[in-house]
């Protein structure tokens, strides 16, 4: 478990600014959704946490521990993990090859192997299709072999950028269900991308609602879900 602190974190693409001054906490064991139309920076900021993308400006801290300015297989090293939106798979590897693709900077080979043991038991169909190409796996189950191998790396804090994207209504409930108890069993702090807010309201959690590169409403996911903070977040000034 991890506590997250995001200060003033700013995004520039040349002239585009799409992440502005955004700051929040997201406290140990918490499940933070954040929400908002294409291009309201959601993966831009995701990107700017985890050290994929350069912020401009502004600060993140990982439990005090400072993780701006690292490159990102050190934050990965410290403990956060990222499930990049599109999954990234190695279509051309074999679902195990995929899984152990982030242990290579790990010495403790027994606890990988009791971490490939919990994650084939979280999602059986890996232990099943351990052999196979990732590339034969469905979109559900790229989904969830992409979830798995950020836990290989044995975070505290785990970012996923939009895992229901393409996945038909019942594979994303079977993709959250387990993405939730591995959250139980290992402790996890979860920031996830997620557009529908009433998706984020059934598997429950906060939610963050983003637009034009600012956090825009901060409330429970359900709030969202019934209206009341939408609303104002679509209807009010952003600016
Ligand atoms: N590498 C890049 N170079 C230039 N502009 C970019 C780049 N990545 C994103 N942008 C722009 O930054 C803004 C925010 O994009 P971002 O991908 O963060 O949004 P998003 O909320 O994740 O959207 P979506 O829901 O479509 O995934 C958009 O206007 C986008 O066009
Ligand atoms: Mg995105």
């Amino acid at each position: 478990m991890a506590k997250l602190g995001v200060f003033d974190l700013a995004v520039r693409y040349g002239k585009l600014l799409a992440v502005k001054d955004v700051s929040f906490a997201v406290a140990e064991g918490e499940r933070l959704f954040v929400s908002g139309p294409n291009g309201a920076g959601k993966s831009s900021l995701l990107g700017a946490i985890c050290g994929a993308v350069r912020a401009a400006h502004g600060r993140v801290e990982m439990d005090g521990d400072i993780l701006s300015g690292r490159a990102p297989e050190d934050i990965a090293r410290r403990g956060l993990s990222m499930v990049p939106e599109g999954r990234r798979i190695f279509a051309g590897l074999t679902v195990r090859e995929n899984l152990m693709i982030g242990t290579g900077q790990r010495r403790d080979r027994a606890a990988v192997a009791d971490d490939l043991e919990t994650v084939y038991n979280a999602f059986p169909i890996l232990r099943e299709r351990a052999h196979a190409n990732a590339g034969a796996l469905s979109g559900g189950q790229q989904q969830m072999l992409a979830i798995s191998r950020a836990l290989m790396t044995n975070p505290k804090l785990m970012l996923v950028d939009e895992p229901s994207l393409g996945l038909a209504p019942k594979v994303v409930d079977e993709v959250y269900e387990r993405l939730c108890a591995l959250q139980a069993l290992r402790g996890l702090t979860l920031v996830i991308v997620e557009q529908s807010s009433t998706r984020a309201a059934r598997v429950g959690g906060r939610m963050l609602l983003m637009r034009g590169g600012k956090v825009v409403a901060d409330g429970d996911a359900a709030a969202f879900a019934a209206g009341d903070l939408l609303a104002e977040a679509y209807f009010g000034d952003p600016s």
